[in-house]
């Protein structure tokens, strides 16, 4: 009881008295430099006893120690007095909007600085060799510094255990210093414009969990006694310009969870102590120059191992059956490499494998791969473009009594050469969004049952032989029609390790129906017309006729619509004009006749949209329309200068001007567009 009095009356004292006067004028002048945004009274400093005030916290002697002010909005430039500030122990000015440069003073004068946060404000110019004594913490990332970093640091802070310099503009070469920060746990510099070798004496800081250093320009090898730095966890290096072999002694990081060296020129093969890594989560090396037997490596150790991505090296030899044995896998890629053989069948037993990517590889027996893989029960994501060749299609007597591939998301099957007709198991797979099956030798009709599935969005079955009618069923495809279903790819987590083009790609992957470069014949369904939230429609190169359905022009999110290369007559409908974000349209040969329409997006259509048809007329093909109205015997038309003919004639001027004009509502619609697709 007495020690709660005590106690009681100690806080009341401290709070009694007003905070020191010297501590109290730079506080005062650093909040003279500063504003807010929008604009406010920035802080609520206006009682006479600074202690108090909003962010500021003193110690028993009135001294100011801490000065906490993140994400308040504020704006300015930091006041030299803040280095008045000598009791200063702790500085977040993170998530404002500070800028100008750091002063030299405040660098050199607070002694007693332990922790700085200026991360994710302005700041720019460069940090001329700090001297902070007691620093354990000092983060400056995501502001715009330039000039080298500063390693020096390392010369006067010896108990600095956290240094973040990422996403700024610090550039050449990191010199030695860093490795005289002999407690140093976090060094993170990626996002800069650094180059060189890797400061050797990096390699000397055992205290080191994580070396991260993206989205640079090192070059030169990793050393191999990196392996000796045992309490690492993260490595991350990628996208820089690593060379020489991943260190062959890697195997001694039993702590390392993460191995990112993804985009770099690294060679060899991947040494097999990796597979010592018992603690690895996530193992990225695509983008490399790496070779070898993919099946001398020994996975079964890696047991927490959820994503691993080999992509895009020339890896050989078939798939290890030991990779089955990781239990936590979630996303395998190991696409673009020279893998051959098959599948192996244990594959069926990862439950948790929800992305497998496997394009571009030289496998045999598709029939079997999919046998297996569509008992990975959760499986939503399986790439397997251009990695057979001149396989059957795998039937519904291959895959009888289907009921798996139940999660599957999205499937594609393209560039593979396989023969047969679609089969109809494909339509159990009530959750798939993306079917691509393009480029492959597929006969028969499109089935009617592909309009009834619930999800499908994109649908691409380009440059195969299909004949017969484009089924009016297509028209009810409801994830198409209406935005009430679950029918974005944007939810459609796919893991960072597919952030690759491929992955890109597929994101930007419009909704479309894509069946150009087959035999299809008969007229196009107006049913199509239904497809509201159809971005892409190819219908080119078959053998299409009649006319082109007015009920297209319900389709106004429409960018591509390509009907070239058929049979079409009649006249292009006037009220396609209304596609306002349409940017590609081609119906070039084909029968069409009559006016190109005019006004719209069709200003901005070249005449490569519209040749091969005789009887179209218009100014863009520089064919005059007959004139139905009696007198008016149609507009003269001025000759179109060639390109031998003049400088620049002035008439050519307004119709570059339309040109812009024409370009910029495209762009801005596609603006609109692309803003929209992150957002949905
Ligand atoms: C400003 O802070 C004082 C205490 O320091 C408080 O009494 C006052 O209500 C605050 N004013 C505003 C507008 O928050
Ligand atoms: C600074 O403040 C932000 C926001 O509260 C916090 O996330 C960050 O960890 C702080 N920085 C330090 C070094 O404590
Ligand atoms: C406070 O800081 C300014 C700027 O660094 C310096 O000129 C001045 O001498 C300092 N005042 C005191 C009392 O230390
Ligand atoms: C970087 O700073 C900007 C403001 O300057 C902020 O909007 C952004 O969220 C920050 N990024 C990160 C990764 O903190
Ligand atoms: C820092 O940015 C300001 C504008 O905010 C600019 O005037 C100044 O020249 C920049 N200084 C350096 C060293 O880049
Ligand atoms: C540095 O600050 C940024 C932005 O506030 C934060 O994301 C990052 O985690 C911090 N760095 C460390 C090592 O804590
Ligand atoms: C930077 O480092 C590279 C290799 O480590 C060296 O060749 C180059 O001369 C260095 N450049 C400077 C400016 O020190
Ligand atoms: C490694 O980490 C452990 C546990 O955090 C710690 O006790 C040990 O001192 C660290 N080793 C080094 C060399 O820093
Ligand atoms: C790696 O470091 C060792 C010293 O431990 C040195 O002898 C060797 O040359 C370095 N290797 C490379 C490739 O830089
Ligand atoms: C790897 O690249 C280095 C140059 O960076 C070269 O000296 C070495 O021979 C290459 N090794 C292999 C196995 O290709
Ligand atoms: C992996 O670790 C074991 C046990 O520590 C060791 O015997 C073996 O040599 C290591 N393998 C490689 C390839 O380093
Ligand atoms: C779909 O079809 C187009 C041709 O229209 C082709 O270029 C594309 O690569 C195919 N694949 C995907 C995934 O869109």
């Amino acid at each position: 009881m007495p020690i709660l009095i005590f106690l009681f009356l100690l806080l009341s004292c401290v709070q009694a008295l007003s905070c020191n006067k010297l501590d109290h004028d730079s506080l005062l002048s650093f909040y003279k430099h500063i504003s807010s945004s929008p604009p406010a009274i920035p802080l609520n400093w206006s009682s006479t006893n600074c202690c108090k005030w909003e962010g500021v916290t003193c110690n028993p002697e009135s001294r100011v120690t801490h000065l906490s002010l993140p994400g308040k909005h504020l704006s300015g430039t930091i006041d030299p007095f803040l280095g008045n500030l000598t009791f200063l122990s702790y500085l977040n000015l993170s998530d404002n909007q500070f800028y100008g440069t750091l002063p030299s003073t405040l660098l050199h004068t607070l002694n007693h600085l332990e922790s700085l946060d200026l991360s994710s404000n302005r700041f720019n110019g460069s940090i001329e060799s700090p001297f902070f004594p007691s620093l354990i913490s000092f983060n400056v990332s995501n502001n715009s510094f330039t000039g080298s970093l500063p390693s020096s640091i390392c010369i006067t802070s010896r108990f600095v255990k956290m240094l973040d310099f990422s996403t700024n503009k610090f550039s050449g070469n990191v010199s030695k210093g860093i490795g005289r920060c002999s407690k140093l746990e976090i060094f993170r510099a990626g996002f800069n414009s650094l180059s060189g070798w890797l400061p050797y004496d990096l390699y000397t800081v055992k205290t080191l969990r994580e070396i991260s250093l993206p989205n640079n320009q090192f070059s030169g090898p990793v050393n191999n006694s990196i392996s000796l730095l045992s309490n690492l966890s993260v490595i991350d290096i990628h996208q820089n310009e690593l060379t020489g072999e991943v260190p062959k002694d890697i195997g001694l990081l039993s702590n390392l969870k993460q191995l990112i060296l993804h985009t770099n020129s690294l060679n060899g093969s991947v040494p097999p102590s990796l597979m010592n890594c018992t603690s690895l989560k996530t193992l990225l090396l695509r983008n490399n120059l790496l070779g070898g037997e993919i099946a001398s490596l020994d996975f079964s150790g890696l047991q927490k191992l959820e994503a691993i991505d080999f992509g895009n090296n020339s890896i050989v030899g078939t798939i290890p059956v030991s990779l089955c044995l990781c239990r936590s896998l979630i996303a395998v890629r190991i696409a673009f490499n020279q893998l051959t053989g098959e599948i192996p069948a244990c594959m069926a037993g990862i439950k948790s494998l929800s992305h497998l990517s496997l394009s571009d590889n030289f496998l045999s027996n598709v029939v079997e791969a999919l046998r297996i893989l569509m008992r990975c029960d959760n499986l939503s994501v399986l790439f397997l473009s251009r990695c057979y060749k001149d396989e059957p299609v795998p039937n519904d007597d291959h895959l009888l009594h289907l009921n798996g591939f139940q999660n599957l998301q999205i499937l594609t099957l393209g560039g593979c050469h396989l023969r047969g007709e679609v089969p109809s198991w494909i339509g159990k797979l009530k959750k798939l969004k993306v079917l691509n099956l393009s480029y492959n030798k597929i006969t028969g009709t499109i089935p009617k049952w592909l309009g009834s599935m619930p999800n499908l969005l994109v649908l691409n079955i380009t440059q195969n032989h299909l004949t017969g009618e484009l089924p009016r069923e297509i028209g009810d495809l409801k994830a198409l029609a209406s935005d009430d279903t679950d029918s974005d790819l944007s939810n459609l987590a796919l893991p960072f390790l597919f952030d690759t083009l491929q992955y890109n790609r597929l994101f930007n992957l419009p909704r479309g129906i894509k069946v150009g470069n087959n035999s299809l014949s008969g007229n196009i369904p107006a049913e199509l017309g239904n497809l509201r939230l159809l971005r892409e429609l190819d219908l080119n190169d078959n053998d299409f006729n009649g006319s082109i359905p007015r009920e297209l022009s319900h389709l106004v999110n429409l960018e591509k619509l390509d009907m070239s290369g058929n049979h079409l007559s009649g006249e292009i409908p006037e009220s396609l004009k209304k596609l306002h974000f349409l940017s590609f349209f081609s119906v070039k040969n084909n029968d069409l006749e009559g006016e190109i329409p005019k006004g719209g997006q069709f200003d901005t259509f070249t005449n490569t949209s519209f040749e091969g048809n005789p009887k179209l007329c218009g100014s863009v093909l520089q064919r005059n329309c007959p004139s139905t109205t009696p007198g008016g015997q149609g507009e003269i038309l001025p000759p179109v200068p060639t390109a031998e003919e003049s400088e620049t004639p002035w008439y050519t001027i307004p119709f570059g001007l339309g040109y812009s004009v024409g370009f910029f509502v495209v762009s801005i619609s596609l603006l609109f567009r692309s803003s929209r697709k992150w957002f949905n």
